[in-house]
């Protein structure tokens, strides 16, 4: 399961509080293993000027401390000969855009041995790489060393969050694919709420994208589809 970032909205903490419940029905419930939940900071997940409360919620679904976003802008972790690279784009703690802390991730990837392995290695952050309207300025301002970067390192997969709209590009030599996810519970008549179901076959991705609803009228009682 990956979570890539907003789980709360305009850092308020009773969000984390619905999102930790709404997981343990979910995924602890439905025999979701702790350590197989992913995730990073949103624009939104700025709480009372930092972090904290968002590792807390991380803490209550995974009970380690894997991820510690109020203290590193970036994690690495590894089961099943699969690398996640989880990155904090809201690190620089300004919610109009987003910034890759690219001076941390290359010290942070000449410590950890993991990440040269050759392994699937799949990122996780929540802004998007490439602009997409003419009046979003929210677009990672960093994103071509960064692209550089994860392609030198032979990366596979590139999962983001922020846009609430499906979107699959391929980048750098390697063409890692870089996947948008969707929305839970966005407040828009639009068609952006749901997950993505993200599988790996014959060395491609595939994302086949599940529907929560048309709209957020009746959430509660709608099942993906
Ligand atoms: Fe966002």
């Amino acid at each position: 399961m990956v979570v890539s970032g907003d789980v709360t909205f305009k850092g308020k903490s009773f969000g984390y509080s619905q999102a930790l419940n709404f997981f343990e029905n979910t995924w602890l419930k439905n025999n979701g293993a702790r350590n197989r939940f992913i995730s990073c900071p949103g624009n939104h997940d700025k709480c009372n000027g930092g972090f904290d409360e968002f590792d807390k919620f991380l803490y209550g679904i995974r009970r380690d401390h894997k991820f510690d976003f109020s203290k590193n802008s970036n994690s690495i972790l590894e089961f099943d000969g699969v690398v996640f690279l989880a990155l904090n784009s809201s690190f620089h703690l300004k919610h109009e855009y987003g910034l890759i802390d690219l001076d941390a991730l290359k010290e942070c990837i000449n410590k950890s041995g993991i990440i040269r392995k050759p392994n699937i290695k799949i990122a996780v952050l929540h802004h998007h790489l490439i602009g997409a309207q003419e009046d979003d300025i929210s677009t990672i301002r960093n994103s071509l060393p960064l692209i550089s970067l994860l392609d030198d390192l032979s990366f596979d997969l590139i999962l983001h969050g922020h846009r609430h709209s499906q979107m699959s590009i391929y980048v750098g030599k390697n063409k890692m694919q870089v996947i948008s996810t969707r929305s839970l519970n966005f407040d828009s008549s639009r068609l952006v709420n749901g997950m993505n179901l993200i599988s790996y076959e014959n060395g491609d991705w595939f994302s086949k994208s599940m529907m929560l609803s048309e709209d957020n009228s009746m959430v509660d009682g709608l099942t993906f589809r």
